[in-house]
């Protein structure tokens, strides 16, 4: 049997501005900082890998964030060299960086190509002037056309574009419109999450002060309904609710997140699983900072994870899948499995399926989700 494979995922916390929505660990204006954070982040990569044995063959790297396309590429190819020393990187990893359009400049494209990454995701969001304005994204729908161009001119073969839906006074024409100039763009992945009110965040005081109003749950699902439809019907294949690939280009790295296998997690407010224990990094960058400057773990909280814990989560993120979840997967963590299932299953008969297989959720089942996932959990 193969050696099971594992992701890593690295956060870099800086961001030229702060989005109204989003709860993303990122402080803005600490250019200053970059250089040593890249330091230490590198000095974490090595201090853990001496401190645990992590026995997995790593074939994703996720640099998120943030804004890592912020830093310089000697910065990035450090980082890179850093994970490359100390973990085993299988030979086609897949390496994902995220860039915000109009911050990635054709030449900084080219050197992150040369430093290993073989996959951009870039965050267009909306290609509406009004939306991206309220959104308070710096770039314009123009710059968001450019970095894709160019980043396929200097030939990344593997590109995903973010799109966001239930913007307040998104129109499903306004959707629609983006969707078919994305679709001619023609990337390999699209991820399309509609727009959550995050506590903490502008938009969540907006939202209670009354000056935005988001749109009601049955728009919402109903435009998720239809970027489903219309992304299936142009050839991306949604193999998870939110998300959708050309023929053979799933996002392997948030495979590994839906499947509940094990991730290794760098940078502030970054959180990995080992397989039976969770840990979170500190969430301030100055914290952070200090703890490695004295050869310190950032490691601010872990939990080990009991049988149910487990077998919640298979459930939580598997579900999203296409596929669904093996049943050997569920057998191997509760061999009581098909007894709790099915007192649940019953009651969602046409929703969610178990067959010898795998357990997956119908499109019917999609706007049901949550309410079958309650009726599926054990204590
Ligand atoms: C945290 S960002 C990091 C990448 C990059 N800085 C960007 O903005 O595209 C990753 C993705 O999360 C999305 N995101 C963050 N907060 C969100 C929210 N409240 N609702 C929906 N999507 C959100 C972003 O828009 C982006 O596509
Ligand atoms: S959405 Fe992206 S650019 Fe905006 S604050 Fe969050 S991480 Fe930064």
């Amino acid at each position: 049997m193969s050696k099971q494979t594992a992701g890593i995922y690295v956060h870099i916390p800086f961001c030229k501005v702060k989005c109204i929505y989003c709860d993303f660990y990122s402080i803005t204006e600490q250019e200053h900082q970059r250089e040593h954070f890249t330091n230490m982040l590198c000095k974490e990569i090595e201090l853990y890998s001496k401190q645990h044995q992590f026995d997995f063959n790593i074939d994703t790297i996720f640099i998120g964030g943030g804004t890592p396309s912020i830093l310089t590429p000697f910065q990035l190819n450090k980082i890179l060299e850093t994970l490359n020393k100390v973990y085993k990187l299988e030979s086609n990893c897949e390496i994902t960086l995220e860039a915000n359009p109009g911050e990635a400049p054709l030449i900084k494209l080219k050197s992150f190509k040369s430093s290993g990454i073989n996959r951009l995701s870039l965050g267009f969001q909306s290609l509406q002037p009004e939306l991206l304005k309220f959104l308070t994204r710096i770039h314009t729908r123009d710059q968001a056309i450019e970095t894709y161009n160019n980043a396929r001119n200097i030939g990344f073969e593997n590109i995903n574009i973010d799109m966001i839906f239930s913007i307040p006074n998104q129109t499903q024409k306004m959707l629609e419109s983006d969707l078919q100039t994305i679709i001619k763009l023609a990337p390999n992945h699209i991820s399309a999450y509609s727009l959550t009110v995050e506590s903490g965040t502008k938009l969540n005081r907006m939202v209670k002060k009354n000056i935005t109003i988001m749109p009601k749950d049955d728009d919402d699902l109903n435009m998720l309904l239809f970027v489903r439809k219309f992304l299936s019907t142009h050839n991306f294949t949604p193999y998870e609710i939110s998300n959708f690939a050309a023929a053979g280009n799933e996002c392997k790295h948030n495979i590994h997140y839906w499947k509940s296998d094990p991730y290794l997690a760098f940078g502030p407010s970054a959180h990995g699983f080992n397989g039976n224990q969770r840990w979170w990094n500190v969430r301030s960058l100055d914290e952070y900072l200090k703890r490695l400057e004295k050869n310190k773990s950032p490691i601010n909280q872990s939990e080990l994870t009991s049988n149910s814990m487990r077998f919640n989560e298979i459930l939580l993120n598997g579900l999203r899948l296409k596929n669904g979840i093996s049943v050997n997967k569920l057998k191997s963590i509760n061999s009581k499995y098909k007894l709790e299932l099915n007192h649940g299953l019953t009651k969602w008969r046409d929703k969610i399926i178990l067959n010898e297989k795998s357990l997956y959720l119908t499109d019917k089942g999609i706007p049901f989700l949550d309410s079958i996932l309650l009726d599926l959990f054990i204590d």
